[in-house]
């Protein structure tokens, strides 16, 4: 049952220089629901039918014949606004919710298309730092959130790969190098060995040339040179992937920079071929200055290439491999001038798709001692930061549920998800704050709470001990505690759809905390096991629906949903 047709139809059917599609347009979800369900501004249609907008609103709210799908149908001033019958909503939603069960919410609009994710994508390294941390866990969220809206989403990890630092750090290596630290702490290790060699490299600037010979073997496939450089990605993957596996995050591909590597020529040949690189103090550029933005380098004038010259090969690479019809780049808000570059030479390259790519852009991450600074001068190790979240919860399930059965299991699931949530709640380009106690709170807008409230759900699901079926009364399900919840239900499938639409995951974590805080009030308003068996299994019903949804919200975000907690 979709309200928002049955409306046009119903204003349609009575007004003829009206049509269905005119009425979808206008319509509105109103900022409360005494307003209604949905309103219909009429202000747009003045001109066309040469009336006053409160006229037209008046006509039509009293014109409209009885349907018993809405219980009131009146116009405020401009508006027109639809109540819907509140049987007819529950009966609708709840249904809908019990026979799709975890696939409530789920269509097919995307069927066939596919979309690429690029996020996360650490620097071989280098510290894997808050901003790869909320890119990992946006981009999670909109993968999932794609696929569940039937498109066929591809998460690509474009690792920081290479470079010319490369070469100095296979130079650092193998004058400096400790095997035995570079196995244990690898990431700590290498960058220590990199900061040691622009030290010495102050002193000794013949270092320097050493460096670049070291690329430069690389990139023409020396052995020890990519023996080295192998062994720089291999062993900094461990370290990224037991942050993955701590997220449960997983990707399609891990086609880092160097993938691009042969590529390259290709599109460099091409750009020239256009017309569009210019010369420019030893350097290949492109002239962007039409566009008020600075040159795209595309060679600098040792001829070697950079970071914007893989994005440009890379998209080029995955629109001929993948076809997508969006392609996705999630990054922070620093990198808007790179992103707004080179999208616009795929665009001057007279590629019509160059619409389809979309930067995804977020705000910084920081603590309330200011922004996330190290031990040392390099950034808190993520995995200390994770591990430093389910400790704390630990330690909260010692002190509230000592007798929790899997609590090690519970506590990772809930210290990861009071991570996730904190960073999916705000809007991507709001800045976020680490605030430990908040973000782990059990009560107040957090992951923990969301999660709780779920676990309750279905702890009175468990309690109610027998099935729960949808063959109910469902005009017992009256009062506005209630409703509220259900109305809740039936707006997610819409959330799920503008969060895919705005690549805004927070429209969800919000939601999940809605149907959160309006199940709390209902749960204490209205007593679930009741003498009267009728009432208690509509409300069962609303109950183990609470519950589904928000699981399935949550799994939208990336979090678990423990059954108990
Ligand atoms: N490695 C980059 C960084 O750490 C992020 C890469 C983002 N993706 C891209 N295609 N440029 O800042």
């Amino acid at each position: 049952m979709d309200f928002r047709k049955e409306i046009g139809k119903l204003v349609s059917a009575n007004f003829e220089n009206l049509n269905e599609e005119t009425i979808l347009e206008l319509l509105e979800v109103p900022p409360s629901y005494d307003l209604g369900d949905y309103a219909m501004p009429c202000f747009r249609l003045a001109k066309e039918l040469r009336k006053s907008p409160n006229i037209i609103a008046q006509e039509i709210a009293e014109n409209i014949k009885g349907s018993e799908l809405f219980e009131k149908i009146e116009n405020a001033g401009p508006y027109v606004n639809f109540f819907i019958n509140k049987k007819v909503l529950s009966e609708t939603v709840l249904k809908e919710v019990f026979e799709k069960k975890e696939m409530f919410g789920s269509t097919n609009i995307g069927k066939g298309q596919n979309v690429t994710f690029d996020f996360s994508s650490p620097n071989i390294a280098k510290p894997f730092h808050v901003g790869h941390l909320r890119s990992t866990v946006i981009g999670n969220s909109l993968y999932k959130i794609y696929n569940f809206l039937g498109y066929n989403s591809i998460g690509i990890n474009h690792l920081g790969d290479w470079g010319t630092q490369f070469g100095k750090m296979i130079s650092a290596y193998k004058r400096w190098g400790d095997d035995e630290a570079l196995k244990k702490e690898p990431i700590k290790t290498l960058q220590a060995l990199y900061v040691k060699f622009h030290e010495e490299a102050e002193k000794s600037p013949e270092l320097e040339d050493e460096g670049r010979l070291w690329f430069k073997k690389l990139e023409d496939g020396d052995e020890e040179a990519r023996q080295i450089w192998k062994r720089f990605v291999d062993l900094s993957l461990e370290e990224f992937n037991r942050i993955y596996d701590l997220l449960k995050v997983k990707f399609d591909y891990y086609t880092g920079e160097s993938f691009y590597e042969d590529k390259m020529a290709r599109i460099v040949d091409m750009l020239k071929e256009k017309d569009l690189l210019v010369e420019s103090e030893g350097a290949y550029v492109v002239d962007l200055e039409k566009y008020n933005m600075p040159p795209c380098i595309i060679l600098k004038s040792d001829g070697t290439t950079i970071y914007a010259t893989r994005d440009i090969t890379a998209a080029i690479y995955r629109k001929e491999t993948y076809n997508f019809a969006k392609s996705i780049y999630i990054t922070d808000y620093s990198q808007n001038l790179h992103f707004a570059q080179w999208m616009k030479v795929i665009e001057l390259m007279g590629y019509e798709w160059a619409k389809d790519l979309y930067h995804a852009s977020f705000g910084r991450v920081s603590t309330e001692e200011g922004r996330l600074q190290t031990r040392k001068g390099n950034v808190i190790l993520l995995d200390d930061l994770l591990n430093k979240a389910i400790e704390k919860v630990k330690v909260i399930i010692e002190e509230k549920n000592p007798n929790l059965e899997n609590k090690d299991e519970v506590a990772k699931m809930v210290g990861i998800g009071a991570v996730i949530y904190n960073d999916l709640s705000n809007g991507k380009m709001r800045d976020i704050v680490f605030n430990w106690d908040r973000m782990l709170s059990f009560e107040g807008e957090t992951g923990p709470y969301v999660q709780y409230t779920h676990a309750r759900a279905n702890s009175v699901l468990s309690k109610a001990g027998h099935e729960i079926t949808s063959d109910v009364n469902y005009s017992l399900i009256t009062n506005d505690e209630a409703v509220n919840v259900v109305r809740l239900l039936y707006t997610f499938k819409d959330i799920v759809i503008s969060a895919m639409e705005k690549n805004e995951p927070s429209f969800i974590a919000r939601h999940v905390m809605d149907i959160a805080q309006a199940f709390n009030k209902f749960y204490h308003e209205c007593p679930i096991i009741v003498d009267d068996k009728e009432l208690q299994k509509a409300r069962l019903l609303i109950v183990y629906s609470v519950a589904t949804v928000i699981k399935i919200g949550l799994g939208l975000l990336g979090i678990d949903a423990p059954q108990k907690m």
